[in-house]
């Protein structure tokens, strides 16, 4: 889901790029969960095209997006083509325990057949961690989570789009399940590097951050303009109902601060 401005103008400005840029590459990752990039199924596709096309191997990163936090057991199958590699660990334990994990696609053990592949390392295979894995994908599946997860992204996506179409600091919203970013309106002629300074003297995010504060919910700022939500899929709906209340105060606040606001169509820049 994207609010707020045309999707299509950053995800085009990535992929005509690509080629280009993985044309010597071995392998490039995507990762939809930092910086508020959520490609749609389509992007998805063609960058796995052009990937192949370079012969560059692609690697999901689904740490934060595996294990049923987009509504799906994992981020990449909204698109038809499959990753390379997959990266998990977070959900992948559920954070009882540490614990990670990378997926090979078919074709990358089929050209490991014969070759020597040795890894080592003091807790590989531990357990604890392992048991703490079979009890998260047992759980997620007798508790059904992941359509849980649906559920609350589909309730969580119409408050959300509430709250951009009601606050003048929110610029985009994007995410599914229950991974979400705010996108929030800033002077958008600085750089990135200019923003990193004045985030230490109150960036759009770190006023969200105190506002919030203030009223008992915790934001994790992305960036000068970014805030991330990421909830756990078990909150219930009368907490979540709490943080929309509050994270809505807290926008009131920062609409109410001169220094959030840019004239319209200035906001926002290129996350890609
Ligand atoms: C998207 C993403 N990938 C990878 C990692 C690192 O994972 P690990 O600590 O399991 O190696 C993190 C965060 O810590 C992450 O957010």
């Amino acid at each position: 889901v994207e609010e707020g401005r045309d999707p299509n103008s950053c995800h085009r400005t990535a992929l005509d790029a690509a080629p280009d840029l993985l044309q010597d590459a071995a392998a490039f990752v995507t990762d939809y969960g930092s910086g508020g990039v959520y490609p749609c199924s389509a992007h998805q596709d063609e960058l796995a095209e052009i990937g192949r096309a370079a012969d560059a191997n692609w690697l999901q990163d689904e740490a934060i997006t595996g294990f049923g936090r987009t509504g799906r057991w994992f981020a990449f199958q909204r698109g038809s083509e499959r990753p390379d590699f997959v990266a998990l660990g977070k959900g992948l334990t559920a954070g009882y325990a540490p614990g990670g994990a990378l997926v090979l696609s078919e074709s990358i053990v089929a050209a490991l057949d014969g070759q020597r592949w040795a890894t080592f390392s003091t807790w590989r295979g531990h357990t604890l961690s392992i048991e703490a894995i079979s009890a998260t994908l047992r759980v997620i599946a007798d508790d059904e989570l992941i359509e849980r997860a649906a559920a609350l992204g589909t309730l969580i996506s119409a408050r959300l789009k509430e709250l951009a179409s009601t606050h003048p600091s929110v610029t985009r919203i994007v995410g599914e399940g229950t991974v979400w970013n705010l996108e929030l309106a800033g002077p958008a002629e600085l750089s990135l590097a200019e923003w990193d300074g004045a985030a230490a003297i109150g960036a759009p995010s770190a006023l969200l951050r105190s506002f919030a504060l203030e009223r008992g919910l915790l934001l994790r700022p992305l960036g000068p303009l970014g805030i991330w939500l990421l909830l756990p899929f078990t909150v219930s709906e009368t907490v979540l109902e709490r943080a929309l209340v509050a994270l809505d105060e807290s926008l009131t606040e920062l609409d109410a601060e001169p220094k959030s606001m840019v004239p319209a169509g200035q906001a926002g820049g290129d996350t890609a």
